[in-house]
């Protein structure tokens, strides 16, 4: 049965594997660093879930997601279109830090999306929002979308409808948080892009 206690023993599942996931390519980064991996945070019933690239420095040092500067735009993102963080369900691909914030490698998105994978299936979103290039590209080959892969200039703010063993799922590709940091134009785009978010929090 699909209780709140369901959900919450398989995510925490999921938790717990990770955490003691020696064998996970950044495993040994992490415990060298005496930092976190960080896991996901929101709702387990979230219509709307967000999915990053890797932790930063902040993240991996507090074991949240989108905790430092990229995080902050986010916020004000997600405030923009009056969706409290909490409504929504944001993870990465890879749950670990890679050293220096260095592009996860494809064996590190290998090791680790089989986690999110799970994440999807047991919160059951409606709309997947992929922040940066990363996440779009996995995404969108895993539901098998690639023939409409394009870069993430053309792609951003676009919805591609896909199914998934639950359902019907829309996939939005959004730009990562991260280019707005030093770019206001940018953050212009992501404003436009979320206001496409907005009617799916209901
Ligand atoms: N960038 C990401 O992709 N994910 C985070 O959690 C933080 C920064």
């Amino acid at each position: 049965m699909d209780t709140q206690n369901n959900r919450t023993e398989l995510l925490r599942k999921i938790k717990d594997e990770i955490i003691h996931g020696k064998d996970l390519p950044l495993y040994a980064e992490r415990v060298q660093n005496k930092v976190f991996p960080v896991i996901g945070e929101g709702s387990h019933y979230a219509k709307i879930m967000f999915i990053g690239e890797a932790p930063g420095k902040n993240e991996a040092e507090t074991g949240r997601p989108f905790c430092g500067a990229s995080g902050r735009i986010l916020d004000e993102l997600l405030n923009s279109i009056n969706i409290p963080r909490n409504d929504v369900y944001i993870t990465n691909i890879v749950k670990d830090r890679p050293p220096m914030n260095r592009d996860p490698l494809p064996h590190e998105i290998e090791s680790y999306s089989s986690y999110l994978d799970r994440q999807i299936e047991i919160i059951q979103p409606q709309v997947i929002a992929t922040l940066g290039r990363f996440s779009m590209v996995y995404i969108i080959n895993k539901f098998g979308l690639g023939s409409q892969l394009e870069s993430i200039s053309q792609m951003h703010g676009k919805i591609l409808e896909a199914q998934i063993n639950y359902g019907a799922v829309k996939i939005i590709p959004l730009y990562h948080p991260a280019v707005a940091v030093y770019n206001g134009n940018m953050k212009e785009d992501l404003k436009k892009d979320f206001e496409t978010l907005r009617q799916f929090n209901h």
